[in-house]
């Protein structure tokens, strides 16, 4: 081959002291290597691009009372933090199913816990929808311990090409698992105007719903595809632009939010999974087993707490949190995703 073929491409270097898009973040996206860059990230309050960090963790592990030998369930693997600190308390004795339905991440993950020398003996990972944990039951369960830290991770929320987020340039797709399902995109067009609003007011209290739903049905009508995060940022924008200028960006950034989690809900089929898996958990716990939910908005809080309810009332949990766990200030402050989170526990009888 001629040396002329061979295209020498430069390093990619950082963009200023601050890179802003997450494809020039390659520092945050190779965490070993950049240990002090991490670190000094963390110590702001920040999260590293391309990482989670678990939220309540003391909590947890104050709660679940892991002992060597048990076995336990991580519903909700994401980057593995809480799987770590469950795997510690083992001891090297017992296992750990950890599941998630992302098979982006997954396998980056599974290789990460498996360089810190927890492999197959010890711990287990599976892609699989926590709906369908019955499945495992057979082959791994009854579990002592089960731990589910629902909505989605870090990963997914700064990765701009999976659309979770209204800051970047991405395709509108939103799916936790891209193989199955249908993207944001294409599931907006199949509603009508009155199921944009409905979708909007349930899955996220969105006080702006007409205003946002009226926005969207007005572009379809032109002919324009709602393709891109972008392009339904600047229509809420547009939408929004009623709001008097003192409170219009404050307004619009939380309508933002609220709107692309609503999406998310509804597209990832979240209250429906939550609440088959609810359903499942006590036919899956060993007696004396215990579960902890961390849960990040209203209607997934509200429907962990009905759920542990019904089955102590039922007899079949014998004690459970009367209110919620909250991260502590120190947390919430060096953590801002920590702040909506609430942590309830139930134990089997
Ligand atoms: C908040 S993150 C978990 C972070 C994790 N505890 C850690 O320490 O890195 C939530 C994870 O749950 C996963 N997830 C959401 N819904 C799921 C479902 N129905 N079944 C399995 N995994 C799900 C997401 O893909 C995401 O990775």
């Amino acid at each position: 081959m001629e040396n002329d073929d061979i295209k020498y491409h430069r390093r990619k270097r950082y963009k200023g002291t601050h890179p802003k898009s997450f494809n020039d973040k390659y520092k945050e996206l190779q965490p070993d290597k950049y240990v002090e860059t991490i670190e000094h990230i963390i110590e702001k309050g920040n999260t590293p691009a391309g990482m989670h960090r678990p939220i309540c963790v003391k909590e947890i592990i104050d709660f679940l009372q892991i002992k060597a030998g048990q076995k336990g369930l991580d519903a909700t693997l994401g980057y593995g933090g809480h799987t770590l600190e469950m795997l510690k308390q083992l001891n090297h004795k017992g296992h750990i199913v950890a599941i998630d339905t992302d098979s982006i991440e997954l396998p980056k993950t599974k290789e990460r816990l498996e360089n810190l020398g927890y492999g197959p003996k010890i711990l287990t990972v599976k892609e699989l929808n926590f709906k369908d944990v019955d499945y495992l039951s057979l082959d791994y369960g009854p579990f002592d311990f089960i731990l589910a830290d629902l909505g989605v991770s870090s990963m997914q929320i700064d990765d701009p090409n999976r659309g979770f987020s209204y800051k970047a340039e991405g395709p509108l797709d939103l799916r936790m698992n891209q193989s199955s399902g249908i993207p944001a995109s294409i599931r907006l067009r199949e509603l009508n105007q009155d199921e944009i609003e409905g979708m909007l007011k349930e899955n996220s209290d969105e006080p702006y719903a007409a205003k946002i739903a009226a926005a969207i049905i007005s572009e379809y009508k032109k002919g324009i595809h709602i393709d891109s995060t972008i392009q339904l940022q600047s229509i809420i924008k547009e939408a929004l632009k009623f709001i008097p200028n003192e409170k219009r960006d404050e307004e619009i950034k939380k309508s933002c939010q609220r709107t692309f989690q609503a999406l998310r809900i509804d597209i990832n089929h979240e209250f429906e999974v939550l609440y088959e898996f609810l359903e499942k958990l006590p036919s899956i716990l060993n007696n004396q087993g215990r579960v902890a939910i961390l849960s990040f908005h209203s209607g997934e809080d509200r429907l962990v707490k009905k759920s542990f309810q019904h089955y102590f009332r039922e007899g079949i949990y014998e004690e459970i949190s009367v209110s919620p766990i909250r991260p502590s200030m120190d947390e919430q402050s060096s953590n801002s995703r920590a702040r909506s989170a609430k942590l309830r526990w139930a134990i089997k009888k």
